[in-house]
């Protein structure tokens, strides 16, 4: 079954045609990036503009570089949710358009669902059940993935995301947006252990995170230090982040992986493509006999093949939809609106 899979939650446009969930024939994607790193942040009006425009020639380039006709084409995917809600609404509305024009089924995709299942890409044989870290600008929890559309979220930040902190940290710093991957590569050259960053233990549920704490207690330290004249060692303290996040992330999977007794672990998201935490994970799973699930950097970030991945398996479940399709700024990766 040949899905063509629509992205455009955030600031990359992307469309794929992805084959019984598994084999990626074409995956193109636009990124705005250069554009919003003028304004140090995604500008959601641009992103719109820019998904509108970018959305046709993709979707026409996509398909002729697969060699396929719009008759190759059996169902249409599109992120519904969640999402910058101007920039979900151009991909909704233009997945609605493709789908009545070849007369295919229709299929909302979760962007969340969508990058646990950029790890059936990366690992042709993986299949639920499993546990699922996920790491995204806008999303940090720790999912128990029983089956392909059936979940558990049995951990969530309580208040910022990872990837948010990341930025935000990366902005302070004069890094350009998005700062986690500028952040990550100073954090090389660093010393893990230079400063002392706070790591937050919040409410009663084990594996509930919080990260506002250590992002404040960050700019704090940065702007007391420009202001007594301090010099800072950069990539000193971009280590101790890094670490710090991760020393927030890590011990929790494990305790998850603990309870839940899987012996398989996904990595998900853009904060995912983190070396740190990539491998402080490795190596505290391996002590567990887990085996990690961690995508190549290509399929950490936004794109439309993870999409038409879980739209597969969507589509097996009956999760289809009609011509009424609405986007959602937020939805719960259970399906529930919130
Ligand atoms: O999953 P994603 O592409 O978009 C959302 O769905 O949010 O995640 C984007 C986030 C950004 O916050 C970006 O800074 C972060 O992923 N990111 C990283 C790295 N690469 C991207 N964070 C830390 N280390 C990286 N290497
Ligand atoms: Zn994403």
């Amino acid at each position: 079954m040949n899905i063509l899979a629509i992205e455009s939650s955030c600031d990359e446009t992307a469309v794929a045609v992805v084959k019984d969930g598994r084999q990626v024939l074409t995956d193109c994607i636009a990124s705005q990036v250069d554009l919003h790193r003028i304004y140090g942040g995604v500008v959601p009006e641009i992103a719109s503009r820019m998904h509108i425009e970018a959305i046709y020639g993709l979707a026409d380039q996509a398909l002729k570089k697969a060699g396929l006709q719009r008759g190759d084409i059996d169902a249409v995917a599109v992120t519904y949710a969640p999402g910058l809600i101007g920039a979900v609404l151009v991909g909704v509305n233009f997945g609605k358009s493709v789908a009545l024009a070849l007369d295919k089924p229709l299929i909302p995709v979760h962007h969340i669902r969508g990058h646990i299942a950029a790890n059936y890409i990366a690992y042709p044989d993986l299949k639920p059940p499993f546990l699922c870290l996920v790491v995204s600008g806008g999303h940090t929890m720790i999912v128990d993935v029983q089956d392909y559309t059936k979940m558990e979220i049995l951990g969530t930040t309580l208040d910022d995301a990872a990837g948010e902190c990341f930025d935000k940290v990366g902005r302070v710093l004069g890094m350009p947006y998005p700062g986690g991957a500028a952040l990550d590569r100073t954090a090389s050259l660093g010393d893990d252990h230079k400063y002392d960053l706070p790591r937050a233990k919040p409410g009663v549920n084990p594996y509930d995170m919080s990260f506002s704490g250590l992002k404040t207690a960050t700019l704090n330290f940065i702007h007391h230090a420009e202001q007594v004249g301090e010099e800072l060692d950069i990539p000193g303290l971009c280590a101790s982040f890094c670490c710090a996040v991760s020393d927030t992330l890590v011990p929790r999977v494990m305790q998850a992986l603990e309870q839940t007794g899987y012996k398989k672990l996904a990595v998900a998201g853009g904060v995912a493509a983190n070396s740190r935490i990539r491998k402080n994970i490795l190596a505290a799973a391996e002590s567990f006999g887990a085996e990690v699930f961690l995508p190549p950097l290509s399929l950490c970030g936004d794109n439309a093949s993870m999409i038409g991945a879980q739209a597969y398996y969507e589509y097996l479940a009956g999760n289809v939809a009609d011509m009424h399709l609405n986007a959602y700024a937020t939805k719960s990766i259970l399906g529930e609106t919130i």
